[in-house]
């Protein structure tokens, strides 16, 4: 079955990748994206989003703006990691090979997700936050009728890991901290993508070079662009394995097909102060509650989802320009 998704993008490599596997899923419809802050600053994400449409010639697909910044602050700016992993401009500093000649849309991401959570159910229509929980938290403050509505699959977090910001921080939780830590203490049903299981999961460079070797401007652009985001990880993360890891392309697998992670319930919640801070743990005054609302997925087929995610991706880059 067809499954309707909304992407939240802070574009991003692995939120390109993450795309290019959304637009290459058959039993995919992308109705919207939604651009937030965090990798980029929101403007150049949505742009990166509006001129990546038009590379794969789907600008028929709308994108919405999300807040700018963190709920706590005035502004935001880009962290000096962000750079670094995903280049000045989100795509490894390779230029996006087409412009878009569209806009994005005059409604908030905000309104866009309260009107699609009232229209489809949860079988229907699955939100993939890729980025801060800013906008989701924003949903919910606005409309709480949806929090019960809305199917969430999130990539962010770490349960059995250490952070990749800090021993306790992923990067997408970092950002905005309060958000995701009200957002967790509602009773919505969220399943948590985080390191546990993205940094299982790995592209490499003989991927890139069969990409490359389709010989469209889409082949070579997203292998010139994974291959920064390999080099880069190569050279700054400790973890290294070999790859660089699928976290978006992962959340976006799942919320089509649930099958390819084990899961966890637990009533999570994030701290937001002290050395911790951002750390998704447990929540100790929702233990003995019998009803457990967020799903962390624990361990992922990789085999599986690796092989899906290439024939996908090779299959759009062929097909476009
Ligand atoms: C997450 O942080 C961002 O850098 C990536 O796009 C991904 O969503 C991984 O921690
Ligand atoms: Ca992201």
């Amino acid at each position: 079955m067809t499954k309707k998704i909304i992407l939240d993008l802070d574009t991003g490599i692995d939120d390109t990748l993450a795309l290019s596997y959304i637009l290459g899923s058959p039993d995919a419809e992308l109705i919207g994206i939604t651009g937030t802050y965090g990798n980029v600053l929101l403007e150049t994400g949505v742009n990166n989003d509006l001129n990546l449409l038009a590379m794969f010639g789907r600008e028929d697909i709308p994108v919405f703006k999300g807040p700018s910044h963190p709920s706590d602050a005035s502004d935001f700016s880009v962290p000096p990691s962000s750079g670094i992993f995903h280049g000045e401009n989100g795509t490894g500093n390779i230029e996006i090979p087409a412009k878009s000649t569209k806009q994005a849309q005059e409604q908030s991401a905000v309104d866009f997700i309260i009107e699609s959570a009232r229209k489809y159910d949860q079988d229907e229509l699955v939100y993939v936050p890729t980025g801060a929980s800013t906008t989701l938290d924003a949903v919910y403050a606005k409309a709480p009728d949806v929090i019960d509505r809305l199917k969430v699959v999130m990539m962010g977090g770490a349960l059995t890991q250490p952070g990749n910001c800090n021993p306790f921080m992923e990067a997408n939780i970092s950002q905005d901290p309060q958000a995701s830590n009200r957002v967790f203490a509602t009773e919505a049903n969220i399943t948590m993508i985080g390191l546990d299981v993205t940094m299982k999961v790995l592209m490499t460079k003989e991927d890139t070079q069969q990409l490359r070797e389709l010989g469209t401007k889409a082949g070579r652009f997203l292998a010139d662009m994974t291959d920064y985001y390999i080099d880069i990880s190569e050279q700054e993360d400790p973890a290294f394995q070999g790859g660089c890891n699928l976290h978006d392309p992962l959340a976006a697998a799942v919320a089509l097909d649930a099958t390819l992670v084990q899961t966890f319930p637990v009533n999570l919640m994030v701290e937001t102060e002290g050395p911790g801070i951002g750390r998704t743990i447990g929540d100790p005054n929702r233990l003995l509650s019998p009803v457990k609302n967020t799903k962390v997925a624990i361990d992922v087929d990789g085999d599986r989802f690796v092989k899906r995610f290439k024939e996908r991706l090779f299959a759009l880059a062929a097909q476009s320009e």
